[in-house]
């Protein structure tokens, strides 16, 4: 099951050349598991064609011409009665204006009118049509209504001109779509604090002992974590990666600043699901000034650092219902876990075994045994996020 199936969406396109990139918009929509019921409208039908939009999704693509057309009048009825959600994208100025004063007369409209589904609405025109006070106003009255308005962005418009115009891109628009859509998952209403990445431990201005995380594997809770409902809180080491749409995101440095991070956000979380590779030691002192080689070869006195799991067990309060920790192992994996579950006290260990090319650190794929108290669940190896996805759903169990 993907994480948008049983969800509809009317895509409304509106006559923008961004209506290309609506194409891509479905697509992305459609692999999410969503069904799509694409409206166009005269104008739009100029830049881009049903087809198109029929191809990405696999369902018929709709234009003014099919409101009188085989399924009768009360096709906008049911397109708009049967949306979770209504998306225009792009949404021109004309069509806002229309959103915004309740004009029923097309398609689109129509649709967006007979149901109770949230709008989300992504505009896309010159940047003097999205300035002008009018389109201002619509927009204004629209967010007022409880209309989400993603962009528009600033860059190169059609005109060739550049200014604020662009439509949002796909991939953000999906991932915002994603967000809303996930509300009411099994884990609504649930604070998860899920930590990823590595820590760095600074030996002078320039140089930090870090170590091979990349944050996939954390991140990935996160989303898996946001796509089940839950109010999620992210706290990361440095990463390359982009927070999923949603999150809490508190980006720290070194173990002692996770460790407060942590601490601060586990008092009103309901689970922690700890996928960081925290630094053990940390150099006793770090150098104020870039270590010259001209001073010859440093000697680094390491100390050793928090345990952030045994910090938050000890004030752990009753609303933290799980407290789930990851194991990174090269060897004896099982055995280490089970003495991991016990030493630090949590409700469950995710062995990660690092021997394999395919799992641990910087990789996609992982593979990972869940160690409980009510026993071991071993995992083959698949996708971080689909690790992610089974963790999640065991942690949903702690709730009941
Ligand atoms: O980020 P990726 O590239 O995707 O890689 C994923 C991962 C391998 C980092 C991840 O899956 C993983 O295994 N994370 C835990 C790594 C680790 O530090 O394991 P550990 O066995 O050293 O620590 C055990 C547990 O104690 C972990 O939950 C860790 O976050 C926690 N810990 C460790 C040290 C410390 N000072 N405080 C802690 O709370």
């Amino acid at each position: 099951m993907s994480v948008l199936t049983e969800k509809r969406i009317v895509l409304g396109v509106t006559g923008s050349i961004a209506s290309y990139k609506a194409a891509d918009l479905a697509s992305k929509l459609t692999q999410l598991g969503a069904e799509v019921d694409v409206v166009l409208t005269a104008a739009a039908a100029q830049f881009i064609t049903p087809l198109t939009f029929q191809s990405v999704t696999g369902r018929r693509a709709y234009v003014d011409a099919d409101l009188w057309g085989n399924e009768g009048h009360v096709l906008h009825v049911r397109l708009g009665k049967e949306a979770n959600l209504i998306l225009v994208a792009p949404a021109t100025a004309n069509t806002l204006a229309k959103l915004a004063q309740g004009r029923a007369d097309n398609l689109l409209t129509l649709a967006a009118l007979t149901g109770t589904a949230p709008w989300v609405l992504a505009p896309a025109m010159d940047g003097d049509m999205y300035a002008s006070p009018a389109t201002q106003a619509n927009l204004a009255q629209l967010a007022e209504r409880g209309a989400h308005i993603l962009g528009p962005q600033s860059g190169h418009l059609a005109s060739g001109m550049t200014g604020v115009g662009r439509m949002v891109e796909p991939a953000e628009i999906t991932a915002q779509v994603r967000y809303l859509l996930t509300r009411g998952g099994a884990l609504a209403g649930r604070r998860v604090l899920v930590t990823a990445g590595g820590t760095q431990e600074a030996i002078d201005p320039v140089r930090a002992i870090t170590n091979r995380s990349s944050g996939k594997q954390g991140y990935a809770l996160a989303q898996a974590a946001l796509d089940a409902g839950a109010e999620v809180t992210l706290v990361s080491g440095p990463t390359a990666l982009a927070a999923p749409t949603g999150t809490n995101l508190r980006l720290v440095r070194s173990a002692e600043e996770m460790l407060a991070e942590v601490l601060e956000q586990a008092k009103d979380a309901d689970a922690l699901l700890m996928a960081a590779a925290v630094a053990d030691f940390r150099p006793k002192a770090s150098a104020a000034q870039k270590i010259k080689r001209a001073g010859g070869t440093p000697q680094i006195e390491l100390v050793a650092n928090p345990d952030i799991l045994a910090a938050v067990t000890k004030t752990r309060s009753r609303k933290l219902k799980a407290i789930i920790g990851f194991a990174a192992e090269s060897q004896d994996l099982l055995q280490n876990a089970q003495k991991k579950l016990k030493a630090k006290q949590v409700d469950m260990i995710v062995a990660n075994d690092i021997s394999a090319s395919d799992a641990g650190f910087e990789v996609d794929t992982n593979q990972v045994v869940l160690v409980s108290k009510q026993g071991v669940q071993e995992l083959p190896s698949m996708g971080k996020d689909e690790v992610a996805r089974v963790v999640v759903e065991r942690l949903g169990k702690f709730f009941y």
